[in-house]
């Protein structure tokens, strides 16, 4: 199978089992719901979906096995979101080409969303087979040390210049930490012997930073047309980057090292990484 096709698969299956995960908009509470399934169906590359089976492909993983802890990193993606661009936050008004959950609902709804994407995602891997180092690690990537603490160093960060340690750091918790988490939940699934676990915990951390980086690229290049979400928001609202740290073209190289060593990272796999090279240059050469 090609790679687009493959991905096609994934994001298709991706979508119908969090379509069965979320409550139905005809149950109440309706408003809420039915903001729940605004926030999280219908948009999104499902990146961390894609590296949870990527991962859990390796060794032979159950795909409807792999749909939980896919869908699990994916649903506190969206509440990471529906939170991130709330007026306190990053106040945006658009997201995956829609008005974001604040502008279509109210504050107070998209608060909601956050808190219950996060607990549902928490809830279909207890009640599908999520073991408890499985439910552990997303909650450590999840909270104060990692995807939220991160959060938090990016709001206190902003107007000031951090050292590109600092700002590694902040990277590596706000958007690093659920991607690394959604590699390692697949290895989790399959059964992963240590060589490969340590390989793949190695991938994950620079596809994490990786990933942001082009994040911050693409905010400074690109249109919001492409992105489907405000461009040109990071300089407008003094967050640091790599950009306003090291100029786009350094970024840009940032880039380069980052995939190489990420690939770098899995070639103990072999023919095995296959899918995880092509997401790690998916990744890069992405376009929003
Ligand atoms: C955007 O993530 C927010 C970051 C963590 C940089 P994605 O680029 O994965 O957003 P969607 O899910 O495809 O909309
Ligand atoms: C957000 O980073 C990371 C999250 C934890 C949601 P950004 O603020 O750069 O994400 P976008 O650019 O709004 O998608
Ligand atoms: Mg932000
Ligand atoms: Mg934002
Ligand atoms: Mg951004």
């Amino acid at each position: 199978m090609d790679f687009p096709t493959w991905m096609a698969a994934i994001q298709a299956r991706t979508e119908s089992a969090l379509e069965r995960f979320l409550p139905l908009a005809t149950t109440a509470p309706h408003r809420l719901h039915h903001a729940m399934r605004y926030a999280t169906l219908g948009g999104g590359k499902r990146i961390r979906p894609l590296l949870c089976h990527a991962a859990g492909e390796i060794f032979a993983g159950d795909a409807t096995r792999l749909d939980v802890p896919a869908c699990a990193v994916e649903l506190v993606h969206a509440y990471s979101l529906a939170h991130d661009d709330l007026p306190c936050m990053d106040n945006d008004v658009l997201r995956r080409g829609k008005p974001t959950c604040h502008v279509e609902y109210d504050e107070a709804t998209a608060l909601l969303v956050g808190d219950a994407l996060q607990t549902l995602a928490f809830q279909i891997l207890a009640e599908n087979g999520g073991t408890p180092e499985m439910i552990a690690l997303l909650a450590q990537a999840s909270g104060s040390r990692g995807m939220a603490g991160g959060q938090a160093i990016d709001l206190a960060a902003v107007g000031k210049a951090l050292t590109v340690e600092e700002l590694e750091f902040m990277h590596i918790h706000k958007t690093g930490a659920l991607i690394r988490a959604a590699v390692l939940l697949g290895a989790h699934v399959g059964a992963a012997d240590d060589k490969t676990l340590f390989a793949l915990s190695h991938f994950a951390g620079r596809i994490g930073l990786l990933f942001q980086v082009v994040d911050d690229i693409l905010d400074a290049e690109a249109s919001t047309a492409t992105l489907g979400k405000t461009a040109g928001k990071d300089a407008a609202q003094n967050k640091p980057t790599y950009v306003s740290l090291l100029g786009l073209a350094d970024a840009k190289h940032m880039a380069v090292d980052l995939r190489r060593d990420a690939k770098a990272a899995l070639a103990p796999l072999g023919v095995r990484a296959r899918r995880l090279i092509e997401l790690t240059d998916y990744i890069v050469d992405r376009k929003f």
